[in-house]
């Protein structure tokens, strides 16, 4: 496993519990129902005391709920830390992981640094042991996160857990490894969501991908600045660069593991690492948060590492569009009409439309690798948070079986999206006597217009995109980036090199 910011070191032992000299053990419990697995276990060395607590009501098994228990007879650990998972029927996915979270974040903020958890043993609806511990790990692990880069005193543990092993046989050690993987994924996706915009610009993304290029086998990265891109006519991009100092830049990041000649996924990724709006300024209140409007990027950039870090059977590209959209002296300008690297020409209505502009040419510049698959992911619209709020990721795709796949690589990481309508009705929202399109579509159904602009650049290709407006981070000031979809997008590269690696055995 790669080390990462938080270097949490994640191991198995199926050694029993009640006999494990460590300074934590963390067993389940769930409502209405007689103890299971190791707080059986841990029960019964105790001689009953689990049971007699969740009797008299001193444990509650209630969703979320963490009690403590110190120097416990019978058992070596020090301390049991009794988790509630609610209700024994219908545990599913997402409140499995929110309950692992929770018991993650009790953890952190007792400053305990090494634990033993057991609580993959929890009935979860329709998946299995493998699934439950990968789920448990990464959760545990999202929990101990904490932004310190510009921020040296925090309220919350600088002790984070440094040390997580978990109960299973060597079996399950795939599954552990995934989980470091997707950990280490989604740690690089929050923290470059996390920095501020005065930091993280197209230069500093530029930076970590080389950084990140660096650090793994089989990675390459080429970023072009300014003179290249001009020269493909990527104008489009440039023209939302043109308002801001903080120059833009296209960052490539290749993967090759397997055969050259296998056709790579490619990755696009929003890289917008602030968005004022423009001339088409944004309102003063919130505009801070759009410094998560890198968020695409960001967890391309995850996702890839995640991959790089698992050394995954496929092959894979990621496109990164880095820009600052600002409404400097050279700032492009509402009813400027560009012409894109594709041909098509562009009038520009609205200056804070500026996410379909820069993916337009970062998506016809990614038809150089002949993707078997192009998935675009990008805070792209406001309506998208109004359509499907926090929880979910819009999903466009004409290609049925791709959209399939990714709603299904959502939910077996519960980094879930949803899927809209992507049909030709709404492409004459579009239509201007000025230009081939106009770069916004109007009121009704903002996020398919959106990506109905963004399918007139992918025409021929088997193409998704992802609007992550609503669940690239959490809105407020104090929980910040999520790191999603870096799950979604890493679980699809592992099912890829699963079906490949299923066809090549048969
Ligand atoms: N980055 C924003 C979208 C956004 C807004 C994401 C709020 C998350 C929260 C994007 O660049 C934008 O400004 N979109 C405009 C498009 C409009 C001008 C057609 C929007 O959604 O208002
Ligand atoms: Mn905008
Ligand atoms: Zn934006």
């Amino acid at each position: 496993m790669a080390k990462g910011i938080l270097d949490m070191k994640f191991s198995l032992s199926n050694e029993a519990p009640e006999q494990l000299a460590t300074p934590c053990i963390v067993v389940g419990i769930v409502e209405d129902a007689p103890l299971e697995g190791a707080a059986k276990i841990i029960d019964q060395a105790s001689g009953g005391l689990i049971a007699e607590g969740v009797e008299n009501g001193d444990l509650d098994a209630s969703r979320g709920c963490t009690t403590l228990l110190h120097g416990l007879a019978g058992v070596t650990a020090k301390r049991i830390l009794v988790v509630g998972f609610g209700p024994s029927e219908k545990n599913d996915p997402s409140r499995f992981e929110k309950t692992c979270m929770d018991s993650g974040k009790f953890l952190r903020d007792h400053a305990v640094t090494e634990a033993h958890f057991c609580i993959a043993d929890i009935e979860v609806e329709n998946l299995d042991t493998a699934w439950r511990l990968r789920q448990a790990a990464l959760a545990i692990h999202r929990a101990n996160y904490l932004y310190t880069a510009t921020k040296k005193t925090n309220e919350h543990s600088p002790n984070p857990l440094k040390a997580a092993s978990f109960a299973g046989t060597p079996d399950l050690q795939s599954a552990l490894d995934q989980a470091g993987g997707l950990a280490v994924g989604f740690e690089r996706a929050r923290e470059l969501g996390n920095l501020p915009p005065n930091i993280c610009t197209p230069a500093y993304l530029a930076e970590q991908a080389q950084e990140i290029a660096a650090s793994y086998e089989n990675v390459e990265v080429e970023v072009l600045e300014q003179a290249e891109m001009s020269e493909l006519g990527m104008n489009a991009l440039l023209a939302v660069g043109q308002g801001s100092k903080n120059t833009p830049r296209l960052i490539v990041l290749k993967y090759c593991g397997a055969p050259a000649e296998q056709s790579p996924v490619v990755f696009v990724g929003k890289g917008i690492t602030f968005d004022t709006g423009g001339i088409s300024l944004k309102p003063p209140e919130n505009m801070d948060q759009m410094k998560f409007d890198m968020g695409g990027a960001a967890s391309v950039m995850g996702a890839f590492e995640a991959c790089a870090c698992l050394q995954l059977p496929v092959n894979l590209v990621c496109v990164v569009a880095a820009a600052e959209n600002m409404p400097g002296s050279n700032a492009y300008r509402p009813g400027d009409v560009i012409t894109s690297m594709s041909g098509q020409t562009i009038e520009v209505l609205n200056t804070d439309a500026e996410g379909r502009m820069v993916l337009c040419d970062a998506l016809t510049y990614s038809k150089r690798f002949e993707p078997k698959a192009l998935i675009d992911v990008a805070t792209l619209t406001g309506a998208c948070v109004v359509a499907l709020g926090h929880h979910a990721s819009a999903l466009m795709s004409k290609h049925d079986d791709l959209a399939e796949e990714l709603i299904q690589a959502g939910q077996q990481t519960v980094d879930r999206a949803w899927r809209m309508p992507l049909w030709e009705d709404y492409q004459s929202q579009l239509k201007t006597p000025f230009a081939d399109m106009k770069n916004v579509g109007g009121m009704p159904a903002g996020s398919i217009t959106a990506a109905c602009f963004l399918s007139r650049f992918t025409k021929g290709q088997r193409w998704a995109h992802l609007d992550i407006a609503g669940s690239a981070w959490k809105w407020g000031q104090t929980e910040g980036a999520t790191g999603r979809p870096t799950g979604l997008l890493t679980q699809f590269l592992i099912n890829q090199g699963q079906q490949h690696s299923d066809l090549t055995s048969v």
